[in-house]
């Protein structure tokens, strides 16, 4: 018997974030909360000791945890004030994307059960960001996107950071998420899921 054949939307396999068991999260979290000032800036790139101490306790998590070597490339907090709404962007510098990573443990520091995230399919073009401090690339939409997923980051989760995607911080108070990118790049399929 022929079954019709129904082409299914180009999401329906894709994932766009995973949640993993983190034992160093809390231990993570005081650090950055002692780094923080109550100053709204944009983000606080972590680097030299600091950027050492962090990856010293995520490298050793996810070895542990994923069975997986890597080396912590960058740590943002990023600082979002009450009721911020983020550009929609893709990460990274050059629109080509070499030797960006696709992938970013995002650990929340504060406030972070009322700001989804939310990733947007639909054809674009990507050109560089106007902004030069922020590694954003502006989205040039040739089409209405449409939204593809959201979830709520309130555990240490990987999340997909190359295709359009964006947060908001539903809330009065501000919100502070941890983004750490890893060489090599972790890829969401390579982490098994928790129970
Ligand atoms: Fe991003």
């Amino acid at each position: 018997m022929n079954f019709p054949c129904t082409k299914l939307p180009i999401n329906i396999s894709m994932e766009y974030f995973k949640e993993i068991d983190l034992p160093s999260w809390s231990l993570v979290q005081k650090f950055c909360r002692s780094k923080w000032d109550g100053a709204f800036t944009t983000a606080t790139v972590f680097s030299g000791v600091d950027l050492a101490y962090i990856g010293k306790l995520v490298e050793y998590d996810i070895l542990t945890v994923l069975g997986i070597e890597v080396k912590i490339k960058t740590a943002i907090m990023f600082i979002n004030e009450p009721n911020f709404v983020q550009d929609l962007h893709v990460d990274g510098f050059d629109p080509e994307r070499i030797n960006a990573s696709n992938t970013a443990l995002n650990l929340p520091i504060l406030n972070c059960d009322n700001g989804p995230m939310y990733w947007y399919d639909g054809d674009f073009v990507l050109t560089k960001s106007p902004f030069k401090t922020i590694k954003y690339l502006k989205i040039n939409w040739q089409d209405e996107p449409t939204l593809a997923a959201t979830k709520i980051i309130n555990k240490p989760t990987f999340v997909k950071i190359n295709i359009p995607h964006h947060i908001e911080n539903r809330s009065n108070s501000p919100r502070l998420m941890l983004s750490i990118r890893f060489t090599k790049d972790i890829l969401l399929e390579n982490i098994p899921s928790i129970s």
